[in-house]
Parts: structure tokens; sequence; C-alpha cells
């Protein structure tokens, strides 16, 4: 196992009905914004029910925070900030509303130009507003995590910084029923490439990170087409709440290897066609393997041994069969899994690798062998 630190002090108030709760976890004189995307917790209630919650608290709003969330957007929020003096913000929504409270919460505090917290990552803030969240869609982990993912002129760049975990999350499953089917389905795609992003590198003997990886994504496996079915089976969807959380908490990649290769690649793709996060790591992920099946071999053996209970034939045919499976797993949610499907086709490939390039992605992977000439074959085995 490798040397690894682990932190997190994200508080998860987890269940039905938790959301009267919280005026605990609000300091009582707080002045706060509450952030949230383009208007499903209006139209749902959720939002009312959370100013309920805040009771005589001075409250401030900021709508608008859009999917991939953008510098420019939430610039603005920051001007709300510092104008009105807040001192705490609250994200109602899913890992764009979370991820844009977090910049904010770097941003409004720092006092240099905002856009360097993209250009060197959060590395240099010193300190960062206190910041909640009430999650409604289940993917991103943003809810236990230090990371958020923004969009700034025609990249998405991850940040990361011990000073925005959430000092909470409410995670009530029933928020999320009003999901339409193609969110649910992306986040739980979301979720499932998390967790092989930290689990199908090298062995390291990581025995317990393996085997909770194999746990979230056989629990993905069972309630995933259940929750789509039968979006108000409580049991189905608290099962995918809590996977989508522990997916991204640092926990099942603490001491092993991790490969963010889908998610690097991922990013142009949402960038430069607007695709959907999940669904650009549903497209991927397949060719991804396929591509690498040399270096990634003792893992993805182990992976559809322990997770698709493959042990007939020779050991390609297995892996080729878990690979075969995992497609077929994100189609049975409704999602596409071909560039093609998508409007992308070959010629475009030139231009995602340039954009690649631009961001200086030429050495992927946990073993940071996967070069732009890998890259174009994985894109193109994804036509
Ligand atoms: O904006 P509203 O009107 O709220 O609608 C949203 C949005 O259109 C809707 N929605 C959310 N909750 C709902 C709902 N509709 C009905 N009922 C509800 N309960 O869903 C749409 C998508 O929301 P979004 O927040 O964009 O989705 P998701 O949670 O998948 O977040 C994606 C973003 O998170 C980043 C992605 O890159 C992307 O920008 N990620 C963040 C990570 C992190 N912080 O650790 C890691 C991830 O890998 C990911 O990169
Ligand atoms: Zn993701």
């Amino acid at each position: 196992m490798l040397n690894f630190d682990f932190y997190n002090p994200t508080h998860i108030v987890f269940g039905k009905d938790r959301l009267g709760e919280l005026d605990r976890f609000v300091p009582a004189n707080a002045k706060v914004l509450v952030s949230y995307g383009g208007g499903s917790v209006k139209k749902y209630g959720v939002l009312d029910k959370v100013k309920a919650s805040l009771g005589e608290r001075e409250i401030y709003e900021f709508g608008g925070i859009e999917p991939n969330p953008k510098y420019k957007t939430l610039i603005k929020a920051v001007e709300v900030v510092r104008k009105n003096q807040i001192n705490f913000l609250l994200a109602v929504g899913g890992g764009s509303v979370m991820d844009g409270t977090k910049f904010i919460a770097a941003a409004a505090p720092y006092e240099g130009e905002a856009s360097n917290l993209i250009k060197s990552g959060l590395t240099q803030i010193k300190t960062a507003l206190p910041l909640g969240t009430v999650v409604t869609l289940p993917a991103t982990g943003s809810e236990m995590n230090n990371g958020c993912v923004i969009s700034y002129e025609d990249g998405k760049f991850p940040l990361f910084s011990e000073l925005i975990f959430p000092r909470f999350s409410i995670l009530d499953p029933t928020l999320t029923y009003t999901l339409p089917q193609d969110q649910v389905a992306n986040g739980i795609i979301d979720a499932f490439i998390h967790t092989v992003e930290q689990y199908v590198t090298f062995p390291v003997e990581g025995r317990f990170q393996d085997r909770t990886a194999e746990g979230i994504l056989q629990t993905l496996i069972e309630v995933g087409k259940k929750t789509i079915d039968n979006p108000n089976d409580y049991d189905a969807r608290a099962n995918l709440v809590w996977c989508a959380t522990m997916a991204l908490n640092g926990l099942i990649g603490a001491g092993v290897p991790q490969d963010w290769s889908t998610h690097i690649i991922g990013h142009e793709l949402t960038a430069m066609f607007g695709i959907d996060h999940g669904k650009t790591l549903a497209i991927l992920q397949p060719s991804i393997w396929n591509v690498r099946k040399k270096q990634k071999h003792a893992k993805l053996l182990q992976y559809a041994e322990r997770v698709w209970n493959i042990t007939d034939g020779d050991e390609v045919s297995r892996i080729d069969l878990g690979i075969s499976k995992t497609r077929g797993f994100f189609e049975s949610l409704g999602i596409k899994t071909h560039l093609a499907d998508y409007n992308v086709t070959a010629d475009m490939i030139d231009d995602i690798i340039k954009a690649l390039e631009k961001h200086g992605k030429r050495a992927l992977s946990e073993t940071r062998d996967l070069t732009l000439a890998v890259c174009r074959q994985i894109l193109e085995g994804a036509m």
C-alpha cells in the first residue's frame, strides 16, 4: 500500500426530512448566501423549505449557477458576498452548484485577481468562507470532498483545497426524486467511474480499498436500474446517494494509485461539445480499457471476476467480457456510449487532441504514459 494522508472534516446529515435541521448547522448570527442552479429547487419547493429552516437569519439568494459552472457567473456571486459582507454560503443543488459555491467561498476573501485561482489552482488561498450543502443530485461527491471543477475560457479546470470542504452536507435522498431519468443515470455513471479510476490501475495490496471499491460498484449495479425504474424507491435511492458520496471523499483513493484519464479527456468533451459530464465518462471508459488492457491487466481481471463474477474462459476473454458488461450497464441506464451518438465525428478528433495539448494534458494515467497519441487511439475507439 502507498503512503497516504486521509483528512475529511465534512459532517454528513443523512436521511429523510433532515432539512429542518439546518438551524443546528448554520451559525445563528450568520449572513447566509443561498446559491442554486437554474430553478429546479424553486420549482420543487426545496428552496422554500431551506429558507424556512434558516428562520430569522439574514438571507441573500444567488440563482442561475449553470451546469459546468462558469467563472463569469460565479464572479457575480463573489460581488454579492463582498458587498453584503456575507459570512456563510449554503449551496442547494447538484455538483455544479456545490462546486460553484466552493469557488465563491475561495474567491470572496481572496485579494488578488480571482482568475489567478483558476490558473494556479487554489494553492495560494489562505482562507475561505465556510459553506454547507443541500444535495439534490447524487453524482460528484462534491458534498464531501475538497474539489471543484470550474469552466473558464475554453476549458474545465479541477481545483483543490482543504479549505473548501463543506462544513456539513444534508443528504436527503427524497430531494433527488424529482431528477429526470438521464440525470440519475449520469450520476450513477459518475460515481461508477470515480470508483474505477481509483481501482482499475495496478495492484498495490490495498485490500480494504479494493474491497470497498468493489462494494460500491456492485451496489451501483444492483440499485442503478432499480432507482431509474422506480424513482421513489427510497432504499434504492438512499444507496445510490451514499455510494456517490463514498466514491469520491478520499476513502477508496487513499494509499492506491489513481488514474483520472477518463475525467480529464471527458472535461474536454464537455467544454467543446456540451456533453454532460456523466455521459462523457460512459463514452470514454470502455475505449480507455480496450486501449490500456495490457497496463491494467491484473486489475481488469480482478474487476471482471469480483464485480461481474466472470471466471470462465482465458484471461483476455474475461477482461473483454468485463468491459462489454460495463458498456451494457451504462446503456441499460439509457445512456449512449459512442461519440457518434452525440454528433461528434472522426474529423473532430484533431481538435480534441489540440485542446488536451493546450491544457497541458500530455502524460495522463496512473503511470503517466498515456500520451496524446494514445488519447487519439482512445477517441478513435470511442467513435
Ligand atoms: O440547475 P437546476 O435547475 O437545479 O437543474 C439541474 C441541472 O440542470 C438538475 N437538477 C439537479 N437537482 C435536481 C435537478 N433537477 C430536478 N430535480 C433535482 N433534484 O440537474 C442538472 C445537472 O446538474 P449538475 O449540478 O450540473 O449535475 P452534477 O451533479 O452531475 O454535476 C456536474 C458538475 O460537477 C463536476 C462536473 O465536472 C460538472 O461540472 N464534478 C465535480 C466533482 C467534484 N467536485 O469533486 C467531481 C466530478 O468528477 C465532476 O467533475
Ligand atoms: Zn466525475
